[in-house]
């Protein structure tokens, strides 16, 4: 049986939310940082903490070549649980599959509201004035699986993409690493 405390957080580049769910790692272990893109600065952060990191520049690299590739490093490790954190690349449909019900996602909106991205100046050019992010299980359809939870932030007058995304963001730092904890002991138990 694989272990559900035993965490891989996926990740596309700056990683502020692989690092809070590090800083953060209540009731789990985070065994490895696995990203698409070679350059990610959050992988040399992780790499500076001294956390095994695995990554493959997936340009030009088939979505089931690599995704098999990522599969066997996630195994190697013995991950239980799979957190994406700002991974920029659409997993494979034989992925989700293998790993279903174990791979969660941070997404900065209100969910079912804004999937998919740029979402704060959609947010913005809507005229919303309340935003948030939201905790969700991953499956093959974008941003719409199971709601874990999600946080509220307000949208100020002048807000810009940049100011908006800076507010979620802090949010997100807070809501993600508690979410993981639950879910990680909800598939424990
Ligand atoms: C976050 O806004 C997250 O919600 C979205 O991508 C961004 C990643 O930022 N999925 P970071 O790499 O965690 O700093």
């Amino acid at each position: 049986m694989p272990d559900p405390t035993r965490v891989a957080v996926l990740i596309s580049g700056r990683g502020s939310n692989m690092r809070a769910l590090i800083e953060e790692a209540d009731g789990y272990d985070v065994v490895l940082v696995a990203s698409n893109k070679p350059q990610a600065p959050g992988l040399d952060w992780a790499r500076g903490r001294g956390l095994p990191t695995w990554t493959w520049d997936s340009k030009g690299v088939s979505r089931e070549a690599f995704d098999q590739s990522l599969d066997m490093a996630l195994e190697d490790h013995r991950v239980g649980t799979i957190a994406l954190a700002g991974y920029m690349r659409l997993l494979s449909p034989a992925f989700i599959a293998k790993w279903r019900g174990r791979i969660v996602n941070i997404h900065p909106s209100l969910l079912p509201d804004y999937r998919g991205l740029d979402t704060h100046a959609r947010i913005l050019a809507a005229g919303e004035r309340m935003t948030g992010c939201t905790v969700h299980v991953v499956t093959e359809e974008l941003d719409a699986g199971r709601i874990l939870a999600s946080a509220q932030v307000p949208v100020e007058p002048g807000d810009t993409p940049a100011s908006l995304e800076e507010r979620v963001l802090a949010a997100e730092h807070r809501l993600y690493p508690t979410t993981l904890s639950r879910f990680v002991m909800a598939q424990a138990k």
